[in-house]
């Protein structure tokens, strides 16, 4: 399968952290792809550096055949790489259904889009994600598990190739999960091609094709999910370091 995302020996430091070290990884056009680890081990800092937030100390990284680290994040996005934000932050005076407008604006096909074009791909996008009942509320008035859909909803409407997304379950209740869960496989079945980092390891299980656990910026072990959540270096890794670290 040819790569559609291609990241060849990834680094970047902050002083002398290494936040991510060495790490090669690639994305197959049509591919769920989900990456786990630790609190720390580096996974934000990947997406930043895919979309631009962030420039790498060393390595590359190639998205559809063009060299993209070092390009600022717009034209990233226009490439067709959307991601939505572990921290959510929408527009809170604003409402949801301009957030989202916002955000198609903003996108691949948005510099050529009028107003009501970007309106109508807005209320489809919020459609999607099940929030066009609440299209005018104020985005500060929704509750957590509503702003993290209106996340998604703003990073669909930049109608991206690819989507990245940094914990878009955390803090949802049960029912918004498997709700989150409904809608990426319908953004998945209709072609979008998804990088979804996730502590949940259910939900990670069950979305994705291929999974890759990060250790301290590298990569500890990928592969089938099924196996890789089994191998006793991913537990260790994965649940055993961070109550260690409570222990301390
Ligand atoms: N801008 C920054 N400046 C300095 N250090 C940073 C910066 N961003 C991240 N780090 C450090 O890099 C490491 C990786 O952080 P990152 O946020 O990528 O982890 P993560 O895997 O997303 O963790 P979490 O699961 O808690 O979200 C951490 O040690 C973090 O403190
Ligand atoms: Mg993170």
């Amino acid at each position: 399968m040819k790569a559609m995302l291609q990241v060849s020996r990834l680094g970047k430091s902050f002083g002398g952290l290494k936040a991510i070290d060495d790490l090669t990884l690639s994305v197959a056009e049509g591919q769920f792809l989900g990456i786990i680890g630790a609190n720390g081990a580096g996974k934000t800092t990947l997406l930043n550096l895919i979309t631009g937030y962030l420039t790498p100390t060393s390595g590359s990284i190639v998205f559809e055949g063009e060299t993209i680290h070092g390009l600022p994040p717009y034209r990233i996005a226009r490439l067709g790489i959307g991601r939505t934000f572990q921290v959510v932050q929408p527009f809170d005076e604003m409402s949801v259904l301009d957030n989202v407008m916002a955000g198609a604006l903003f996108s691949r096909s948005g510099v050529h889009r009028s107003l009501a074009q970007a309106r109508v791909e807005s209320v489809g996008a919020l459609r999607l994600v099940g929030l066009e009942a609440q299209a005018q509320l104020a985005a500060g008035s929704l509750t957590l598990g509503a702003k993290k859909k209106l996340e998604l909803a703003r990073a669909l409407a930049t109608n991206p190739k690819l989507l990245l997304l940094d914990e878009v379950m955390a803090g949802l209740t049960h029912e918004e999960i498997e709700d989150i869960m409904t809608v990426l496989r319908r953004i998945r079945e209709a072609g979008t091609t998804i990088v979804m980092i996730e502590h949940l390891v259910h939900v990670i299980v069950e979305l994705s094709d291929y999974v890759y656990v990060l250790n301290f910026g590298r990569e500890l072990v990928r592969g089938l999910p099924d196996a890789v959540i089994e191998l006793p270096e991913v537990i260790e890794a994965y649940l055993g370091a961070p109550m260690e670290a409570e222990g301390k």
